[in-house]
């Protein structure tokens, strides 16, 4: 079973859809952090981000593996190292390079090809798994966005820079060549602006039968 959840940066998706794996006892899997390691690895290697086929050839070359829902880059966990403002501000175009896309979504229908899993992103619902048997749309006003990513505590920047960056990265997300977040015409739509975290649970679950 997957049960595949989109939506813009700051709507909540990780904090959900982990809930609901815990809830069904099934896997939780967040694509972002795949950009986010690429993104990671690149900077540290000082690559050119505007050099499209080195970006490729970086990428192509790292094992990039998901273990107990934590990133593994090259037998390293860096899940702890991929919320820094510098990875917010880059995975978005590094996850505009449609080769990396390829290669992030092999490897995740790879990992998820035996086991039933809750899957957040911005293409879960459209290229990765148009087929899940679950789809949600979850959204929220860029207030909320702001005030969630804020809270999360990891970013040195004020409040209006963070919705400033909130909305340069959703309107790049919004606009990819391949994997622009959309809703899915078959995706429950939640504006979950003034939910919360049990009411978004909530409806989610209502529509889930196990
Ligand atoms: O969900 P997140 O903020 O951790 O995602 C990090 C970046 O990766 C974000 O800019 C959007 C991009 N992304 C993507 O293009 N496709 C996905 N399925 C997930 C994330």
């Amino acid at each position: 079973m997957v049960v595949a959840i989109d939506g813009p940066a700051g709507a909540g998706k990780s904090t959900i859809a982990k809930e609901i794996a815990k809830r069904l006892n099934i896997t939780f899997l967040n694509s972002g952090s795949f950009y986010r390691a690429i993104t990671l690895s690149l900077l540290a290697s000082k690559v050119n981000l505007a050099d499209e086929k080195a970006i490729i050839a970086h990428a192509a070359a790292l094992d990039i593996d998901y273990v107990n829902s934590r990133l593994v880059l090259n037998g390293v966990d860096v899940e702890d190292k991929l919320h820094t403002d510098e990875i917010d501000a880059n995975a978005s175009r590094v996850s505009a390079v449609v080769e990396v896309r390829h290669i992030v979504n092999d490897k995740i229908r790879k990992i998820t090809e035996k086991i039933s899993i809750v899957c957040e992103g911005r293409d879960m619902t459209t290229v990765v798994f148009p087929n899940a048997e679950y789809k949600f749309y979850l959204d929220a006003s860029i207030e909320a966005q702001t005030m969630r990513r804020y809270k999360q505590g990891v970013s040195s920047m004020s409040l209006d820079e963070i919705k400033a960056a909130i909305k340069k990265r959703d309107e790049l997300d919004k606009n990819k060549a391949e994997g622009s977040l959309k809703i899915a015409p078959d995706a429950v739509y939640i504006d979950s602006s003034d939910l919360t975290i049990e009411q978004v649970c909530e409806i989610i679950l209502s529509k889930i039968q196990i």
